[in-house]
């Protein structure tokens, strides 16, 4: 039961990534770092599963994005983009109650831009009130998007890209998650 939900995961990833390539390596590099973090933690191994799964559909909400929203990589989004894109939690939330995916995942999915000051979305709640699953996928999300080539940016290198995670450290993130992430990646790579 618990592969076939990771399956189905996998499987509607790659229908993302016939659209936009990208994506689909940066949900599987996503699912595998919060895995890593989540086992570190000691998480029990149906937490471990969730947070996997939902690390592969944390952006399925992109898929009902405009194709221009989608292809525009190189500049800065505008206002109407901003609003399109930051709907993509509560889209992909939508997606997933129709296909019966667990609350968890889904609520993992719902909550993955929440920031523990309060300064994400889409409901800006803080601290506790984010779900742990949500938090983890939170670091692993930005941690890939830093080291990752974009069009228009080099990833960073590791160490610049912890440093980065630091300074977002206690706004942004929670700080023992972040420091157990660095001590993950850096005794394991990437
Ligand atoms: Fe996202």
């Amino acid at each position: 039961m618990q592969k076939n939900t990771l399956q189905t995961a996998a499987k509607i990833t790659h229908s993302l990534g016939v659209r936009d390539q990208y994506s689909e390596g940066h949900a599987q590099r996503v699912s595998c770092f919060a895995r890593r973090l989540a086992l570190r933690l000691r998480l029990p191994d149906n937490e471990v599963h969730d947070i996997r799964t939902a690390g592969l559909l944390h952006d399925i909400g992109k898929i009902r994005f405009s194709s221009r929203v989608f292809r525009n990589v190189k500049e800065r989004p505008s206002k109407s983009m901003l609003r399109q894109i930051k709907k993509h939690p509560e889209m992909g939330k939508a997606i997933l109650l129709n296909l019966r995916f667990s609350p968890r995942v889904i609520d993992y999915v719902y909550c993955h831009h929440e920031r523990e000051d309060g300064t994400g979305y889409p409901r800006g709640i803080t601290g506790d009130k984010i779900p742990l699953g949500a938090k983890i996928i939170g670091v692993a999300d930005t941690f890939d998007a830093l080291i990752t080539d974009r069009p228009y940016q080099k990833g960073r290198s590791l160490p610049e890209a912890f440093d980065v995670l630091r300074k977002l450290s206690g706004s942004s993130f929670d700080p023992v998650l972040v420091e157990t992430f660095i001590r993950e990646i850096t005794a394991n790579g990437i």
